[in-house]
């Protein structure tokens, strides 16, 4: 086989054979095969497009490129969640305990932020002595004996879509939804799960803004699941405005804590009981939705979820004192507020501007070796569709650096947009897709 060929074959619109892909995938990986030829590759991919029999070949490929972690030594349906991100997420913290306390196994491996949106990671590396860092085996116990982990990646999984994605990244072929669907999933099911719930984003906070598009990629996503005998379950979720209302490492994990306890903002809660009742449901735990979400809502009503938390950051070395105390969480030494300066309804509040203000105050990474500041970020008072009045407090910056400050509330200034009347909201699930199709739910902006 010639890379040449293979490229031409693309180019001219005809079906790669899985042999092709797999000369391709595993060539480039070692290097045997050069930048410039995987590019023009990707360009014409980008352009012709793959079928999802190519598409289900390129993933296959790329997850038998590395490493495949073996689960079987945890008890029980290993579901996993995965967001494909936005601002400030952090279902995973809150998710992640009422799903554990619900009996299903959560063996969760979790990445570090960078740009504007978080990472899971980061967030509980702000409780102090928190280690993601675990063995193979120490993960495996402390899901067998707490129920959940929560680590951080050190094995050797997919190293071909660290190349391709990098590759991509520079040769502007990012934004192909079988290259982005193989690289997600590919991840995925290298990481071990059994079956899959996909929270796919769409708005400008996220990477696909376009719903349609949203849909699309999740389609893709679930043939891909489906298509390697894993159930997979995928929700469309809103991410024009920011989840919930903090932004920043130890806020959000404040924020957390307050879902936890059943005092958390309304959206967060609802799509951790839309995404969690999935869970239970592909875990054999539940056999409907009703059933699931009276389930996850009890964990919190109870408090089994909250101390299910604590015992997993104990488990993982963390100190629980911060838990039951969020005060004694990393603080900022200074604040300041934004303040409305009309009357008016919030009409929307610009997700990515909200998450590039958090990385001027420190809360995100520029680059991959940026240091955070893990106290940094920013609380929303008022969201989309809230009444404002002159002088309220619309959001609190918080930072250690005052110079950040003035330049971060100016670009938070800019992410919103009022309106004189009451406005119709943007829903937060707009459907879901799962092996028997789409659902669109039904819902109309003006
Ligand atoms: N995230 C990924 O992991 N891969 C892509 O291709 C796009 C976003």
């Amino acid at each position: 086989m010639r890379p040449y060929d293979i490229i031409l074959k693309k180019r001219n619109g005809e079906a790669l054979s899985k042999e092709e892909i797999e000369y391709i995938v595993f060539g480039y990986a070692k290097d045997e095969i050069m930048d410039y030829q995987i590019s023009a590759l990707m360009m014409a991919i980008y352009f012709q497009k793959l079928s999802k029999e190519e598409t289900l070949h390129l993933t296959k490929a790329m997850i038998n490129s590395g490493d495949v972690i073996d689960l079987s030594k945890i008890d029980g349906i290993k579901v996993d969640k995965h967001s494909t991100g936005g601002v400030g997420d952090k279902t995973s913290l809150v998710l992640g305990p009422m799903v554990a306390a619900c009996g299903v196994p959560v063996a969760k491996l979790s990445g570090r932020g960078l740009g504007h949106t978080g990472g899971t990671i980061d967030k509980l590396e702000s409780i102090f002595g928190f280690s993601s860092a675990l063995t193979e085996e120490e993960f495996v116990r402390n899901v067998n004996e707490h129920g959940i982990a929560i680590g951080c990646q050190t094995r050797n999984l997919v190293p071909a879509d660290k190349k391709f994605y990098a590759l991509r990244d520079v040769t502007a072929t990012i934004e192909n939804i079988s290259l982005i669907a193989g690289s997600i999933m590919s991840k995925k099911l290298a990481s071990g799960a059994e079956a899959i719930v996909l929270d796919v984003k769409t708005g400008n906070g996220s990477f696909i803004e376009d719903t349609d598009e949203a849909f699309e990629l999740a389609q893709e996503m679930v043939d891909i699941g489906e298509g390697m005998d894993k159930s997979t379950v995928a929700l469309i979720t809103d991410m024009d405005q920011p989840l919930g209302n903090s932004i920043g490492n130890s806020l959000e994990v404040i924020e957390a804590i307050n879902s936890l306890q059943g005092n958390g903002p309304d959206d967060l809660h609802e799509l951790c009981l839309a995404l969690g009742s999935q869970m239970l449901i592909l875990s054999k735990n539940c056999n409907n939705e009703e059933e699931a979400r009276a389930k996850l809502q009890s964990s919190i009503d109870s408090g089994s979820a909250f101390n299910k938390f604590k015992e997993f950051v104990e488990a993982q070395g963390g100190n629980t004192k911060q838990i039951d105390d969020p005060e004694k969480l990393p603080t900022a030494n200074h604040k300041e507020d934004l303040i409305a300066s009309d009357d008016g309804f919030a009409e929307r509040i610009c997700a990515k501007t909200v998450g590039m203000a958090s990385l001027t105050l420190g809360a995100g990474r520029e680059t991959k070796e940026s240091e955070l500041d893990l106290s940094a970020g920013i609380v929303l008072h008022k969201k989309v569709g809230d009444k404002v009045t002159n002088g309220d407090v619309l959001a609190t910056l918080y930072a250690n650096d005052t110079n950040k400050l003035e330049q971060a509330k100016n670009e938070l200034e800019s992410a919103y947009k009022f309106s004189n009347t009451d406005i119709q909201k943007r829903p937060l699930i707009f459907g879901s897709v799962d092996k028997n199709g789409i659902i669109k739910n039904e819902f109309q902006l003006t």
